[in-house]
């Protein structure tokens, strides 16, 4: 009886444990006293994202991860991205206060988050969008989290995360690329708000800027082609300024992410239901004028003209030799100087992104007049802007030296009107020569010659009528 009873017990034991084991797979939280190692994972309740330990490769460093259950080769977030841990037996565990810790074998913190207060009752929660978040589990309505991965995002950016500030606090949040030969290694890119004057978001490798999406006017991106439509959700500080920024999926039976990568490349990649190959479905840069600076400096990139790069009207290449094999980094040069003292005049350059706010100069709270009184002020103002676009446009942006990074478009979203400061004497010649292209004019003097002309016949047939009648000689009539 004994001998079968035992196999039974472990018969027994084996069903518990691995239930157990079962159980700690499926959870989608932790709490004080529990702990993640080995392959032990987090899944969230809808089984699309994973949580757990992961090597780079040479199974020599290890990294705490979220991945997508289906395709594990995606992460879309690292805790410890530059302190691995070297061996296999890290572990994930959350004390009594509420603070996420990492642990090597030798019970050394590797990494730990850091609360915003300390936790009563603390639970971690890997949540269906992906974010791993910490709870105080006192109160069953508390929204606000102690901390969020998505606060710390690495290269993807994910629907309902917040790439700038949300508001909560004070963090700016900004997508880094990951290198290409490990992707648990910090890359060189970074995709990250810019709050100098109004906000715009680069793409940077380095110190090098890549791409922008020129400054926030009250209603989107003055160079943003991606729309602002019921997907992508500015953060809103005041009714027209802008802080972040989120989207939300378009449809639930598509994962959608977007991930910068190391080159500088802004994708955005979709998975479909039952499938597990995701494709690409858009990116910036992605044409020549969403190179930053394609042009040079003071002129226009419009993508939609076969000569792509123009000078600003008023200006000539500064090296005509380089523009014409196509090069024309160089850039543009006033043709007529500056006469300043009152006597410049602007042009008027409709739907553009507007220059990048290099030496710049911002009142929110003046009219389009007195910003242009304002730049006819400065010698060294070049061009003035609207700063918010809403209700026919208010406030005062105004730009001293070269612009830089200007971008033209066939219509008025997403661009915006830009005054560049001429000569008066260079904006009387674009005149007079625009007057002479001009198909009013053109219409004009066909009209006045088809009149002249009619008016000459009449005047010749009444003279010969006339003639005729009075019996004056005719001419050549046989
Ligand atoms: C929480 O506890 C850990 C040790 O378990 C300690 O290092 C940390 O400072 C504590 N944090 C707070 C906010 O009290
Ligand atoms: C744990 O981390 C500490 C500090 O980084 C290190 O000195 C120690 O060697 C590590 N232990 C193991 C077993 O890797
Ligand atoms: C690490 O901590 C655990 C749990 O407190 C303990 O069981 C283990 O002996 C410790 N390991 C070392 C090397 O101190
Ligand atoms: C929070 O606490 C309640 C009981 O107060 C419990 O039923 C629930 O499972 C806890 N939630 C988590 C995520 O641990
Ligand atoms: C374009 O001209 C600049 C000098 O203005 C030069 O440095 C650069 O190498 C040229 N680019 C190409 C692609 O020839
Ligand atoms: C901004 O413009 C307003 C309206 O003209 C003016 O009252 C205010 O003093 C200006 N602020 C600054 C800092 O120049
Ligand atoms: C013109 O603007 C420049 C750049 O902001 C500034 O350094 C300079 O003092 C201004 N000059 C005058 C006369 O206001």
């Amino acid at each position: 009886m004994e001998t079968l009873a035992l196999p039974s017990f472990f018969y027994c034991l084996i069903a518990f444990s691995s239930t157990l084991l079962q159980f700690c797979i499926a959870a989608d939280t932790i709490s004080p006293g529990q702990s993640i190692s080995g392959s032990q994972t987090l899944v969230s309740s809808d089984q699309v994202f994973e949580l757990g330990f992961f090597s780079s490769g040479n199974n020599k460093n290890w990294y705490l991860g979220i991945w997508y259950k289906k395709t594990p080769g995606v992460l879309v977030w690292i805790a410890n991205q530059n302190s691995p841990v070297t061996d296999p037996s890290g572990v994930f565990t959350i004390s009594n206060n509420g603070t996420l810790v990492l642990l090597n074998q030798s019970n050394h913190t590797i990494w730990y988050s850091n609360p915003s207060r300390p936790a009563q009752i603390p639970v971690a929660q890997l949540l269906d969008s992906g974010n791993l978040v910490l709870i105080d589990n006192t109160t069953s309505t508390s929204e606000s989290y102690l901390w969020k991965s998505y606060d710390y995002p690495v290269n993807t950016w994910l629907p309902g995360m917040t790439i700038g500030k949300d508001m909560s606090n004070s963090l700016n949040r900004f997508l880094t690329s990951c290198k290409d030969s490990d992707i648990a290694s910090p890359g060189d890119s970074t995709y990250k708000f810019d709050y100098k004057g109004l906000p715009q978001i680069f793409i940077k490798r380095g110190t090098m800027k890549i791409f922008r999406t020129g400054p926030w006017n009250g209603v989107r991106f003055s160079g943003l082609p991606m729309p602002i439509n019921q997907f992508f959700f500015p953060i809103l500080a005041s009714p027209n300024d802008m802080v972040g920024y989120k989207y939300e999926p378009k449809n639930k039976l598509v994962l959608t992410r977007i991930t910068l990568s190391e080159s500088g490349i802004l994708q955005r990649f979709v998975l479909r239901e039952g499938s597990t190959k995701w494709t690409t479905m858009d990116a910036v840069p992605n044409e020549m004028c969403d190179n930053y600076g394609q042009c040079g400096a003071n002129s226009v990139c419009r993508s939609y003209k076969e000569s792509t790069c123009e000078c600003l009207e008023g200006f000539n290449p500064k090296s005509p030799e380089e523009w014409k094999l196509l090069n024309s980094s160089s850039g543009c040069v006033r043709r007529t100087p500056l006469e300043c003292q009152w006597k410049d005049g602007f042009m008027k350059l409709e739907w553009v992104k507007l220059p990048d706010l290099l030496e710049f100069w911002l009142n929110k709270s003046m009219s389009t007049k007195e910003c242009e009184a304002e730049c006819l002020k400065n010698c060294s103002c070049t061009a003035y802007a609207n700063s918010d676009i809403n209700g026919g446009g208010n406030g005062c942006l105004i730009w001293f030296g070269n612009l830089i990074d200007i971008r033209g478009y066939n219509q008025e979203n997403p661009g915006q009107d830009l005054y560049i400061r001429l000569a008066a004497s260079e904006l009387r010649s674009i005149r007079e020569s625009n007057m002479k292209e001009s198909p009013v004019v053109i219409l004009m003097a066909s009209v006045i010659c088809g009149m002249l002309t009619l008016g000459f016949v009449f005047w010749c047939i009444t003279w010969k009528i006339t003639s005729r009648r009075l019996g004056l000689p005719r001419e050549k009539e046989d």
